[in-house]
């Protein structure tokens, strides 16, 4: 039977530090639908062409598209980074995970303030300059998050899956509680 982790939360939270090194202890694959898209980018590929301007205006790009990658990167043990974004999404990848026999180890949201988002963000853009972290976007992709993906809290806490992490702190003690709100 297969497993799979979902990691929920806004921008700059550190889902995508959090699930690596889950991933690489666990032996799971990391799926990361940002890195993925953001691949494409560099490759100038047509999908890549296509939502280059939607990524660098912060903004959400289509759900069929999204789908279209998960469906051919599913991996028997899988970590999800960024996906689900939508309830849309996270209802296709209920069915997705249902059709597989892939069963839900937990959604793990990792709450974080949003000063210290901000903050986390601006330097990511001083150190490695991704198109999508400048004020002015990081401001309308947290605004994204509340209106499109914050829902899914509620969706997955109503399923019993939530888990709620305290983002504050090294990246070494955010592991540790991860770790064990999943019991894992
Ligand atoms: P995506 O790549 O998923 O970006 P994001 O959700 O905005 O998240 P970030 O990568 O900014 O943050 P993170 O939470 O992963 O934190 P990280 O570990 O990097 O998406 C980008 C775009 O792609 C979207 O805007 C959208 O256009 C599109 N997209 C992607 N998925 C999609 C989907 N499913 N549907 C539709 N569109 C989609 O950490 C952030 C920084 O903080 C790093 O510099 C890190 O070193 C640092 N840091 C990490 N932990 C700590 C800590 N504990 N203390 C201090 N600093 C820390």
């Amino acid at each position: 039977m297969g497993q799979a982790v979902i990691f929920l939360g806004p921008p700059g939270a550190g889902k995508g530090t959090q699930a690596s090194r889950l991933a690489e202890e666990l032996g799971f694959k990391k799926l990361s639908t940002g890195d993925i898209l953001r691949d494409h980018v560099a490759r100038g590929t047509p999908l890549g062409e296509r939502v280059r301007p939607i990524m660098e205006r912060g903004d959400l790009v289509p759900d069929d598209l999204i789908l279209e990658l998960i469906r051919e990167e599913l991996a028997e043990r899988v970590i999800f980074d960024g996906f689900p974004r939508t309830l849309a999404q996270a209802e296709a990848l209920d069915r997705l995970l249902a059709e597989t026999g892939t069963r839900l180890l937990g959604v793990v949201l990792v709450e974080v303030p949003e000063e210290e988002l901000v903050r986390r963000i601006l330097k990511r853009a001083e150190l490695e300059g991704r198109s999508d972290d400048n004020e002015e976007t990081v401001r309308r992709r947290l605004e994204v998050y509340r209106e499109k993906t914050e829902p899914l809290v509620g969706y997955y806490e109503a399923r019993g899956v939530l888990k709620r992490v305290d983002g504050l702190g090294t990246p070494d003690e955010v592991y540790a509680r991860i770790r064990a709100a999943l019991g894992i």
